[in-house]
């Protein structure tokens, strides 16, 4: 056990966890809002999740962020006392110690919604082509259903893992007037273009962008990666050229859901703009 501190203790756990840009985050927002807080990287081993987050509470720690690969050791941690996204999300980025006991909850999807809010797009009725279906693709069906996409069409190199995620939604039946509908990367065109096209995979982490098909957007469309950089990431070269009228990348999204984390354990919604603001110029200048 470390010297105990007088300030409020904070984490994001992972593997690997050097790159993560939270601890900038959190700190931004408690400057920005007052809440005096303390906010770590925690390297766990990939097998030794439970035992950090043990010696994370014996420390005094009162919140964890949780990223890559522990989202669903983090579910299995807290079942029981998941919110209702993290239900629906089937992993965890939220952890609350309350009451002797963590809460699990998932800001990732609300991150996105804000996110694709600020960017002015239009989300009821919004026709949505969401490419892969990982933890990522599933942790935001939910938070678009919600916020009242007509039609949801899923796709994914491995067509049977969309078929199977979006049978999967069907049977939770949460948002009745979405169409959730799946299918491979061949089948990611439909007549007149999606209004929102949304890069759930992984391919960019090899810099390359999913093998997609042209003609996928509609005229005024937008193309959102969950993935992000200082260049424009390939799948927003590639939407670019195939007409989407708007690109962006997912660091808005990443500082969504670190606000809404910031006010589940502070009770204070944050401002993200500024952070967002200063979170790129630090990308682009490589720091
Ligand atoms: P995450 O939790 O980030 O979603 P994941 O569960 O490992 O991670 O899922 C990775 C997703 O990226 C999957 O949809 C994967 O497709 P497969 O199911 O076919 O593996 C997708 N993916 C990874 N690399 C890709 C690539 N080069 N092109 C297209 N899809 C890719």
């Amino acid at each position: 056990m470390t010297e105990a501190s007088p300030l409020a203790l904070y984490a994001v756990i992972g593997n690997p966890i050097a790159h993560s840009r939270s601890p900038q985050i959190h700190t931004l927002f408690s400057q920005q809002t007052g809440k005096p807080l303390r906010y770590e990287r925690l390297l766990a081993p990939v097998d030794g999740f439970a035992g950090a987050v043990e010696a994370f509470v014996a420390e005094g720690g009162l919140g964890l962020n949780v990223t890559v690969p522990f989202k669903l050791d983090a579910y299995a941690l807290a079942s029981g006392r998941l919110s209702n996204r993290a239900r629906l999300a089937g992993a965890v980025n939220t952890l609350s110690w309350r009451d002797g006991a963590w809460h699990g909850c998932n800001t990732d999807g609300v991150g996105l919604v804000s996110d694709l809010q600020r960017l002015g797009v239009r989300l009821a009725d919004a026709s949505v082509l969401l490419v892969g279906a990982g933890g990522a693709a599933r942790g935001v069906l939910q938070p678009l259903a919600e916020a009242g996409c007509s039609r949801i069409h899923i796709v994914n190199r491995t067509a049977a893992k969309a078929i199977e995620l979006a049978a999967a939604w069907r049977d939770g039946g949460v948002s009745p007037q979405t169409q959730v509908t799946a299918g491979g990367l061949t089948d990611a065109a439909t007549p007149g273009g999606w209004s929102l096209v949304i890069n759930a995979t992984a391919s960019g982490l090899q810099d390359a962008a999913p093998d997609l098909p042209a003609g996928l957007y509609a005229a005024g469309a937008v193309a959102y990666d969950m993935m992000y950089g200082a260049q424009p990431t390939a799948f927003m070269k590639q939407a670019e050229a195939d007409g989407a009228a708007l690109t962006a990348d997912g660091l808005g999204m990443l500082v969504g859901q670190a606000a809404e984390s910031f006010f589940i354990w502070h009770g204070v919604r944050p401002d993200p703009a500024p952070v967002l603001a200063a979170l790129r110029e630090a990308l682009v200048a490589g720091t």
